[in-house]
C-alpha cells in the first residue's frame, strides 16, 4: 500500500501532471509546499509597506491611482497565496502567528527602504520584474493550487514591472535631477533584486529536492542569470547605468557575467538585520492587531449566520 501511493505520487511527477489537495503526497513535499508558499504569501503582504509609503505622496492623481491599484494587487496575492497553503492542511492564522513571531520568513527584498518616489519605479521594475522571472516558471510547479494561483499572479505583475518601467522612463526623460533620482534608485536596488532569486545553487539547501518535485524547475542562479540578460537591454533604453563595472557580454557563454554579490549583507538581511527588518514586522503585527476587531466580527456574523440557517 505505501510503496503504491508513492509509486503513483512518483509517476505523476515525472510525467508532469499536477498533485492536487486530495492526492497522497509525501509529508516532506507538503512541507515544503508550506514553506514556500507561505513565505511567498508573507512577501506579498510586507512588500505592500515600501509601496504604501508613497501613496500619499504621489505626484499626481494617475501616478497615485496606478499605485493604489498595484499595492491592492499585492494584497490579493497574498490572500490568494494563503489560500493555495490552506489547500495544504495549514491555517492563514498560523501562518500568519509564525510570520509575527519571526519563525517564517518574507522576500529580503522588502527589508529596504523607498527613500524617494523613483523607489517606486525601480521596485516596479526591477522588484517586480525578478518576481516574474521567478514565478513564470511556477506556473509549471507540480503542485496544482500553486501553480494555477501564479497564472493570474503573473498576469498582474506584469501590469506591475510595466508601469515602474514607464515611471522611470518618465523620469529619465526629465530634468537632471530627475535622471539623478532614477539613477540613484537603481543603484540602491540593482543588488537587493539579484540576492530575490536565493542562495547560489552551492548554498541553496532546498534547491535539489524542489527541483526533484518539480517545485523548482529552474535554480537560483539560472533565473537570476536570466534576470541580467533581460535588465542589461532595458537599462540601456531607459538610460540608467546597472551599478556593476564587470558587467559585460560573454560571447561564448550567450549571457552577461556580472560581478560578485555581497552574500553577507543577504545574510544579514535574513538574520533580520536589514535596514528595516525591525519596521515591517512591527507594522505588520500593529495591523493584525488593529484588524482583530474585523475578523471577530465576520467570525460572530458568520457563526450567527450559520446558527439561523441551521434551525
Ligand atoms: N529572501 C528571504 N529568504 C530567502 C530568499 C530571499 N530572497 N532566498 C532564499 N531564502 C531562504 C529560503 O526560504 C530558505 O530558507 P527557509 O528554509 O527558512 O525557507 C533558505 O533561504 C535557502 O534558500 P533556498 O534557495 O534553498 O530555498 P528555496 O528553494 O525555497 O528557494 C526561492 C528560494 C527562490 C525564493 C523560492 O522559495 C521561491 O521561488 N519562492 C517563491 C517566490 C517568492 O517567494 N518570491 C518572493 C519575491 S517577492 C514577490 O514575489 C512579491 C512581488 O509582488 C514583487
Amino acid at each position: 500500500e505505501a510503496e503504491d501511493v508513492q509509486a503513483a505520487f512518483d509517476a505523476a511527477v515525472a510525467a508532469d501532471e499536477r498533485i492536487e489537495p486530495r492526492d497522497w503526497m509525501p509529508d516532506t513535499y507538503r512541507s515544503t509546499l508550506v514553506r514556500q508558499i507561505a513565505q511567498h504569501a508573507h512577501s506579498e503582504i510586507i512588500g505592500m509597506q515600501p509601496e504604501a509609503n508613497w501613496i500619499t505622496r504621489a505626484p499626481s492623481l494617475r501616478r497615485k491611482a496606478i499605485l493604489m491599484a498595484k499595492v491592492q494587487d499585492e494584497a490579493g496575492h497574498g490572500l490568494y497565496l494563503y489560500g493555495a497553503a490552506e489547500t495544504l492542511g495549514t491555517s492563514r492564522d498560523e501562518l500568519l502567528d509564525k510570520l509575527h513571531a519571526g519563525r517564517q520568513k518574507y522576500s529580503s527584498i522588502f527589508n529596504y527602504p523607498t527613500l524617494t518616489w523613483a523607489d517606486v519605479g525601480a521596485i516596479g521594475w526591477l522588484v517586480d520584474g525578478a518576481a516574474i522571472t521567478n514565478q513564470v516558471p511556477l506556473c509549471r510547479c507540480s503542485y496544482g493550487p500553486y501553480a494555477r494561483a501564479m497564472v493570474r499572479i503573473c498576469k498582474e505583475e506584469s501590469f506591475h514591472q510595466r508601469q515602474g518601467y514607464e515611471l522611470l522612463l518618465a523620469l529619465t526623460r526629465g530634468t537632471e535631477a530627475q535622471r539623478a533620482m532614477a539613477q540613484d534608485a537603481v543603484d540602491r536596488w540593482w543588488w537587493p533584486s539579484l540576492m530575490m532569486f536565493g542562495p547560489p545553487d552551492d548554498e541553496s539547501s532546498h534547491s535539489a529536492q524542489s527541483m526533484a518535485w518539480k517545485i523548482k524547475r529552474h535554480s537560483n542562479d539560472e533565473l537570476r542569470q536570466r534576470f541580467v540578460d533581460i535588465c542589461v537591454p532595458q537599462a540601456e533604453a531607459l538610460g540608467v547605468t546597472l551599478p556593476d563595472p564587470e558587467l559585460r557580454w560573454n560571447e561564448e557563454r550567450g549571457h552577461w557575467d556580472f560581478g560578485a554579490i555581497d552574500w553577507q549583507e543577504f545574510r544579514e538581511v535574513l538574520k533580520g538585520n536589514g535596514p528595516c527588518n525591525e519596521q515591517r514586522l512591527h507594522r505588520r503585527r500593529t495591523a493584525h492587531e488593529n484588524g482583530a476587531w474585523v475578523r471577530e466580527a465576520a467570525a460572530a456574523h458568520a457563526a450567527k449566520h450559520t446558527a439561523t440557517h441551521a434551525t
